[in-house]
């Protein structure tokens, strides 16, 4: 059973799970950031992909490699500053997902929360009124000091967990 990882990460975040996610799989796995992404992906039975989520999806660079998936069983994470069990975050996962082509079976997707650079948040909170959405506000500054601590040891024991699961998972499907 052939498996490798790609990931695409701006901060570490999603390369800290990459990681973990190779873990979980075979010995000798590769682990691949997106941007040094082998040509020919076509003898890997298991592709598990890995992205930040970019306003509500996958960011750019992983969307990319989403959408030229060959026909294989994928496994799909991501990271988010945002609570991991929210709506946006299972959203973010879907519109992940949606992109694979025809061909190519989601088996399971994992997400959970990253750290959010600092000078986003400060960028935010200069762009956003205070109290809005995406403004600065004591539920925002929470959210960031949670996400701050993410991922922990919990996200990395899981993600391993995850792609333990996927291939399971694969091999009833
Ligand atoms: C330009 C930009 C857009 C982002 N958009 C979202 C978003 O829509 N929702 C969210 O929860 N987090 C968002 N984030 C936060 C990142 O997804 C999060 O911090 C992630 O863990 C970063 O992963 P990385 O360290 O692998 O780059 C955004 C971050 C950046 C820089």
């Amino acid at each position: 059973m052939n498996c490798i990882v790609l990931y695409s990460s701006r901060t570490g975040n999603t390369k800290k799970v990459a990681e973990a996610v190779c873990q979980g799989l075979p010995a000798g796995t590769a682990c691949v950031d997106v941007k040094e992404v082998p040509a020919d992906l076509s003898a890997y039975d298991y592709i598990f992909v890995g992205f930040w989520v970019d306003k509500g999806n996958a960011n750019a660079e992983a969307q990319e490699i989403l959408k030229n998936l060959p026909a294989c069983k994928a496994g799909i994470f991501a990271t988010l500053g945002a609570d991991p069990k929210s709506e946006h975050a299972a959203q973010a996962l879907a519109n992940g997902a949606a992109l694979v082509p025809e061909g190519v079976t989601v088996v399971d997707s994992f997400i959970c929360q990253g750290a959010v650079d600092p000078k986003l948040i400060e960028m935010m909170y200069k762009m956003f009124p205070a109290g809005s959405a995406h403004g600065k506000s004591p539920e925002r500054d929470a959210l960031h000091a949670e996400a701050a601590k993410h991922p922990d040891a919990a996200d990395l024991a899981a993600a391993k967990a995850f792609a333990a699961g996927v291939l399971s998972k694969g091999q009833e499907a």
